[in-house]
């Protein structure tokens, strides 16, 4: 079977090389794609919103399936657009998707179905919501309703921070329509964790956990970015906190899409915060994979991902093979200069042949592209997610960090602590 795979990062990377080694899968497409995805896809120029350009492309290329990787187009409808041509596609379709789009529906679906999460109160009106935040104090969490490329939220320690995120997004538009109405809640504490779920409707079959690093600087300090590392498994979170986060917050979420007509299919991803006394609650839902926890995840998978995605797309998920290796995984991200903020393009990047020699670390491809020349250059704000494998996380994150300084591009830079937590005991 050929398929299509829509998007160009690292997450899209990882896929489409999972993908690779299915037994029944043909051809891979990618559009767009990037220079790393050109090793295991035949990327195709069509943007992730050019809905036409795409269903179009898989019926004349005879796809059998097609698979959504990033946010925006799946919020925007991409799903309905392919299942109107009668294209098999794994996502959800734009009434489910809405769980990421929109934080004010995520946040109402959870308090109607009694779902852990932080309290909150949502905003169309500067004034009233401005009167709301000092009457609630710091510290104190702003978030835009629609998608912000991970730059909607807000942490505010003082009122004073919260009260310029309140005004850039409502009154500033430093977010456009996205920020117009804003959610206002309860700052959690404890730790985070990713559950990353296939979903067909009721069915949730969870992938292993995973934990992001999302400021840019070691020690969680800087600005927040898109993910600057992540590793599985989580060695030092007890399993049982896992099992409750997906039996009192995953599964509960995927009944509750159903019951409100809007049925989950794809991967739900949820973004938890496990409190001091153990307690997971959500902090936000994603309606795709997440990236970079894609590309330490799907290396854990044994078994076939076409497979899977077709039990999704079937209505079978209940009954399909899902097994995951005992290996860990760490990915360290490396970044542009500037990078979460403006970053130049155009950087010759060297030593990737040499990072992946020593078999136990293996690059995926987030912003790169060709030269005119045939170089490898930076392309993109996160470049390269170096990805080491090994028996548990101390071995997987030597071979990460020893194989990402073989790869140098000017500015480059990374954390370098992902995955430190996970080797600290715990006082
Ligand atoms: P989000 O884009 O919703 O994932 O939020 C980005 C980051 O902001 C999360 O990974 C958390 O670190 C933090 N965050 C979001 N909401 C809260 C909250 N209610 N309490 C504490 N931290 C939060
Ligand atoms: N790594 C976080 C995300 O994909 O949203």
């Amino acid at each position: 079977m050929d398929i299509l795979v829509v998007g160009g990062g690292g997450r899209e990377h990882a896929i489409c090389a999972s993908l690779s080694r299915s037994q029944r899968v043909g051809k891979i497409y990618c559009a767009p794609g990037n220079a790393g995805i050109a090793q295991v896809a035949e990327c195709v120029n069509i943007g992730v919103f050019e809905f036409d350009e795409l269903t179009t492309f898989a019926l004349e290329n005879n796809i059998g399936l097609a698979v959504i990787g990033p946010d925006d187009p799946l919020a925007g409808g991409i799903v309905d657009a392919f299942e109107a041509k009668g294209i098999p596609v794994f996502g959800p379709r734009a009434n489910a998707a809405e769980i990421e789009g929109s934080k004010a529906f995520m946040k109402d679906l959870l308090k109607k179905y009694n779902i852990p999460t932080a309290a909150y109160e949502t905003f169309d009106d500067y004034d009233t919501a401005l009167a709301y935040l000092r009457a609630q104090g710091a510290p104190i969490v702003i978030k835009t309703d629609g998608l912000a490329a991970g730059k909607g939220v807000t942490v505010a320690q003082t009122l004073e921070e919260a009260e310029k995120a309140l005004h850039d997004a409502m009154v500033g538009g430093t977010f456009g329509a996205a920020g117009s109405t804003v959610v206002i809640e309860e700052c959690m504490t404890g730790e985070e964790m990713s559950i990353l779920a296939f979903v067909d409707g009721e069915t949730v079959r969870a992938m292993p956990a995973a934990q992001d690093h999302k400021p840019v600087f070691d020690g969680d300090l800087g600005p927040n970015t898109g993910g600057m590392g992540t590793y599985s498994p989580l060695p030092h979170i007890d399993p049982a906190i896992v099992e409750r986060a997906i039996e009192e917050i995953v599964k509960p979420t995927a009944r509750a899409m159903v019951s409100e007509g809007r049925p989950f299919t794809g991967v739900l991803f949820a973004g938890l915060m496990i409190e001091a006394d153990g307690t997971p609650r959500t902090i936000e839902f994603n309606a795709r994979f997440g990236d970079p926890e894609t590309q330490v995840v799907l290396p854990r998978l044994e078994s076939d991902l076409l497979e899977i995605f077709l039990a999704a797309v079937n209505g079978t998920l209940a009954d399909a093979e899902i097994r995951w290796s005992d290996e860990a995984a760490v990915c360290v991200v490396l970044a542009s200069e500037g990078y979460p903020a403006s970053y130049p393009k155009g950087r010759v990047i060297t030593g990737i042949t040499e990072a992946e020699a020593g078999g136990d670390a293996f690059v995926f491809h987030a912003g790169t592209a060709r030269s005119d020349a045939g170089e490898l250059v930076t392309a993109g704000g996160r470049v390269l997610g170096v990805v080491g494998r090994g028996a548990g996380i101390a071995e997987a994150r030597g071979a990460a960090y020893a194989a990402a300084e073989r790869i140098a591009f000017d500015g480059a830079h990374m954390r370098r602590d992902i995955a430190a937590k996970a080797l600290t005991p715990r006082g």
